[in-house]
């Protein structure tokens, strides 16, 4: 029987037959991407097991639940996921400070987020991710010395205050480097440790507190620590003990910060 608010170590393809059917309200799915060294990221066909894994999730999301599943550009080419979940975007995690060192095509600058849902989806809490709408702002001060908005000829465009839409290309959003405070080993650069930020949003967009968050290949556990910020109920899946025990600490060490606050 699997409890919320934990992390277990073991094989999510043999965790997730112990979760109850229509249970869980968001997925964050960072798992392989086909492409590393890492004995885990080895396989045949990154396709085909992402097309595993949407079958599994599609059993266990409650209906108008939400997936997120990270990969490589390619990552949901040409297989049929629709008889099992709605696609809703197509994220691109656009990295520009990646060094462009390709020769023989044109250098890979980005990762693909699939947004998934089970059928409409159920909570879309656009108001807690709006971004600045620089772009915009400056665009409306120009049209706004324009004669026929000057005279009335034209409504002026309605801008919400609280910021634009994030749009299906995030670039605002940096991959974490060997400077960032946040990173905990250079072990886990690139691949493996995803910002707090990015978590964040999918979090917030997608889950309301109280909600039941799963994240079946849970690395270092950001997405476990964003939940438990964010006052989401979490379940955590990771394969590799070392990697549940840097979750755990992570876990305990917010637990740590709530008393000391407290005290
Ligand atoms: C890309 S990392 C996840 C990183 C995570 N999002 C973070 O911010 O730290 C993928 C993780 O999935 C784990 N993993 C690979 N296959 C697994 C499986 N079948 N079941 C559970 N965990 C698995 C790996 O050990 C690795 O830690």
């Amino acid at each position: 029987m699997i409890e919320v608010n934990k992390i277990y170590k073991g094989d999510c393809w043999k965790l997730l037959d112990e979760i109850e059917d229509e249970s869980i309200d968001l997925i964050v799915c960072d798992g392989p991407y086909g492409v590393t060294k890492n004995g885990w990221d080895r396989l045949r066909n990154i396709q085909e097991y992402n097309l595993g894994l949407i079958k599994m999730f599609s059993r266990v999301l409650k209906k108008g639940g939400a997936l997120y599943l990270f990969g490589k550009p390619d990552c949901i080419d040409f297989i049929d996921y629709r008889p099992f979940l709605t696609l809703n975007s197509k994220i691109v995690w656009y990295q520009p400070s990646r060094l462009g060192q390709g020769r023989t095509t044109f250098t890979n600058n980005y990762d693909i987020i699939a947004y998934f849902t089970k059928g409409k989806a159920k909570v879309f809490n656009l108001d807690l991710i709006r971004v600045p709408q620089l772009v915009e702002l400056e665009h409306r001060r120009r049209c706004e010395k324009v004669p026929s908005v000057i005279n009335g000829k034209f409504p002026k465009t309605k801008f919400n205050e609280k910021g634009k839409n994030p749009g299906d290309v995030w670039g605002d959003i940096k991959q974490l480097t060997y400077k960032s405070k946040e990173l905990l080993s250079k072990d886990f650069l690139n691949t493996i440790q995803k910002p707090k930020k990015l978590i964040e949003r999918i979090v917030k967009a997608s889950s309301n507190e109280g909600d039941l968050v799963l994240d079946p290949f849970a690395g270092t556990g950001t997405t476990l620590v964003v939940c438990k910020e964010l006052k989401r109920n979490f379940i955590g899946i990771e394969i590799n003990s070392d990697m549940v025990n840097i979750c755990q600490k992570r876990l305990n060490d917010i637990e740590l910060n709530l008393s000391s606050r407290l005290f």
